[in-house]
Parts: structure tokens; sequence; C-alpha cells
């Protein structure tokens, strides 16, 4: 008689892949990378991080926006910095991409400049805005979660990438689960990201100027809008067709500080995007809204766990990267076809 041990072995060890949450690349990468190459690496992380988000009080959410969007788009890799070329157009002048704010830019090259006189050509651009992001998540008020290091930095930048990768404000329910379950991050994931993102920071008016003017046929304003909230929204943003600058904070109730306020703001009907509200109108995410608004604590555990895993989504180790001397450029220009 055959045994069936060898079967239901692999069966585990299949079912063991499927479940661990952090893909095989991941393995590479070290909480100590740094400590013997660059041991000032956190210091000066911390040190830039503080006085950045000190001066401009922006970064934090302007960080966690560019890291979630080069996350998503081909890895954390560091690609969202890189500048066109001539020859190339990268994915930091996408669409999509177009309001990622300077900021977040500016904080990683402050870091990198002052690893680069430390430690020459250790750190990659990757991990320093993965810690960046880690760092001001913490400082606004967020939960602290663990950053593995050793991220390489990617040699390409596609703009045509981001499109496919990262959800717009009118995305379907079916259409976010699919980007970030194609990425290995769950609906509880995707719920605790999200509040996590639109917490702190701001919107511009086009983003949802559809809800607030002329939404439909027989009511000029979105319904599922809380009616005051949507009169403030109308006057705040009644000239942005000629002032496209003008902003809403994502979190009208604590613009600053990274709490679970979202999700109560949801279910008061003052999420501003579409993408938000739906959020609340969804049964597969409801649920997940009431959770993380009475509970903080499950909110601030699944952000952590999920901003580790979104941390090392198609990470480059060793050759397959490298370390760029300045974060928007790749070190050696290659011809593009
Ligand atoms: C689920 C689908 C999502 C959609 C459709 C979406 C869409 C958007 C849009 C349209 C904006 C406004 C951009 C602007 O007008 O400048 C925004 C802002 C922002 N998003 Fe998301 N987002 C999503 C998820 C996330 C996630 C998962 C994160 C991070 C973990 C995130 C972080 C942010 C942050 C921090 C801002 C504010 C940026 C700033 O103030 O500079 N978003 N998002
Ligand atoms: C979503 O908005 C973009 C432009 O902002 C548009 O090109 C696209 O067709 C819209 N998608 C849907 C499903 O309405
Ligand atoms: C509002 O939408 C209708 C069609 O639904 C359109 O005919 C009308 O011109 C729009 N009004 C404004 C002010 O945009
Ligand atoms: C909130 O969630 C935490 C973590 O899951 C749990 O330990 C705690 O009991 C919950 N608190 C309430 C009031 O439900």
């Amino acid at each position: 008689m055959a045994s069936p041990f060898p079967f239901l072995l692999s069966l585990l060890l299949l079912l063991l892949a499927s479940l661990s949450s952090l893909p095989d690349s991941s393995a590479h990468l070290t909480l100590d990378y740094y400590a013997k190459t660059c041991p000032k690496f956190d210091q000066i992380m911390q040190e830039t991080t503080t006085s950045k988000q000190m001066s401009n009080p922006t970064t934090a959410a302007a960080a966690l926006r560019v890291f979630f969007h080069d996350c998503m788009v081909d890895g954390c890799d560091a690609s969202v910095l890189v500048a066109s070329t001539s020859l190339s157009k990268a994915e930091r002048d996408s669409d999509l991409n177009e309001a990622l704010a300077g900021d977040a830019f500016d904080v990683v090259t402050r870091a990198k400049n002052a690893l680069e006189l430390a430690c020459p050509g250790v750190v990659s651009c990757a991990d320093i805005l993965a810690v960046a992001t880690r760092n001001l998540v913490k400082y606004v008020g967020g939960p602290f979660f663990k950053v593995r290091l050793g991220r390489k930095d990617g040699r390409e930048s596609v703009a045509s990438h981001v499109e496919i990768n990262l959800p717009r404000a009118n995305a379907s329910m079916d259409q976010m689960i699919d980007m970030f379950t194609s990425k290995g991050l769950t609906v509880e994931e995707l719920v605790a990201l999200t509040g996590g993102g639109h917490t702190i920071g701001f919107t511009h008016c086009k983003e949802f100027s559809n809800r607030i003017f002329n939404f439909s046929s027989t009511s000029e304003v979105d319904p599922s809008l809380n009616p005051k909230f949507a009169d403030r929204l109308r006057q705040m943003c009644a000239n942005y067709h000629k002032n496209p600058a003008i902003a809403a904070f994502n979190d009208p109730l604590s613009p600053g500080t990274f709490d679970n306020l979202f999700f109560k703001n949801l279910l008061n009907g003052m999420g501003l995007l579409a993408s938000d509200q739906i959020l609340v109108a969804d049964p597969r995410t409801k649920p997940l809204v009431e959770l993380y608004a009475r509970n903080q604590t499950v909110f601030f555990e699944t952000f952590a766990r999920a901003m580790e895993k979104t941390s090392v989504i198609g990470i480059k180790t060793g050759r397959h990267g490298e370390v760029r001397a300045q974060c928007d450029r790749f070190n050696t220009v290659r011809s593009q076809s």
C-alpha cells in the first residue's frame, strides 16, 4: 500500500507556500542589512525624516502615496523616482502620478545626499523610500512596522505600466480587489491600507468634482455624501477649473494625524473619493470599515502588517538591480528599444 504521506506532505507544502505572506525574494532582505556597511543608516534616516516633516508637514502623506505607487508598479524599486529622458517616459510622468507631491522626492534626495557622504554607493533609493515612509507614518501618529532592507533599485521605469497597476478614483470594487490581490494583498489589507493612506494628506477637486457638481439628472450632488460636507466642498472647489491646485483634506476632522477617523468619516458620508465611498457600499468591505472605525488597534495592526507586505512586493536583489548614485536616474543609461 502506497503511503499517503508524500502526497499529504506536498499538499501541505503547497498550502504553506500559498499562505506565506511574503514573496520568496524577500528572504534575501534583513533588518540589519546596513549594520556593517552603513552603521549610521538609521540615525541619518531618523534625522532627515524628522527635520523634513517638521519644516514641511505635508511630507508624510506625500511619501506614503509615492511609496504605494512605487511598490504597486513593478515592485518597491524606486522606479517611481526616476525622471523621464528624451528617450523614455518614466512612471513619474504618467497621468496617474502627475499629482505626486514634491516633498516625497525631496525627503528621499536629502536622505540620499546625507547617506552618500557617510557611506558612498551603499544604500539604495528603494530602501530609503521604504524607511522614510515608515518613519513618517510613525511620526504623524501611525503604527510602527519593521522594514527589512537590501532592496536594489530597478533598472527600468515605464510610464505605461502605471495605469494597469494602480486604481483610479472611479475604479470598481472588482477592479480594486483584482489589483490588490494580484500583488498578494487581501481585501482586509486593501481596506486598511486605503484608510491609512487617506487619513492624512490632500485630494484635488477634480478627483471628486463629479460627485459635487451635476452628479446625475436627478441630483446635483452624490446622495451618498453628507449634505453639509458636500456644500463645503462645492464652495471650496467652485473655481477649481481656474485653479486646479485647490485641494481638500482627505480627513477633514484630523488632517495631519494618522488615526482611524477616515473610517468614521466614511460612515458619515464624508469620504472624498468615489473609491473610498464604495468601501462602505460594498458588502465585501463594509464590515471592515465598521470594524476599523470601532477598533483602532485592529486597524493599526492590519495596516502595519499590510505595509510590511507591501514593502517587499516585487523587490529586486543582487544583480537584478543596482544601487543608484542619484535616485532620479539610472547609473548606466542603456539604449531603449
Ligand atoms: C484603493 C484605491 C486607491 C485609490 C483609487 C486612490 C486614489 C487617490 C487619489 C485620487 C488621491 C488624490 C491625489 C491628488 O489629488 O493629489 C489620493 C491621495 C492619497 N493616497 Fe490614495 N488611493 C488609493 C489607495 C491608497 C493607498 C493604499 C495608499 C497608501 C497606503 C494611498 C495613499 C494616499 C495618500 C497618502 C494620499 C495623499 C497624498 C498627498 O497628500 O500628497 N492611497 N489617492
Ligand atoms: C475613469 O476616469 C478616467 C479619467 O480620469 C477615464 O479615462 C476612464 O474612462 C474612467 N473610467 C470609468 C470606468 O469611468
Ligand atoms: C449637467 O449634465 C447634463 C447631462 O446630464 C448636461 O446636459 C448639462 O449641460 C450639465 N450642466 C453643467 C452645468 O455642466
Ligand atoms: C480591538 O482589537 C484588539 C486587537 O485585535 C483586541 O485585542 C481588542 O480586544 C479589541 N477591542 C475592542 C474594544 O473590541
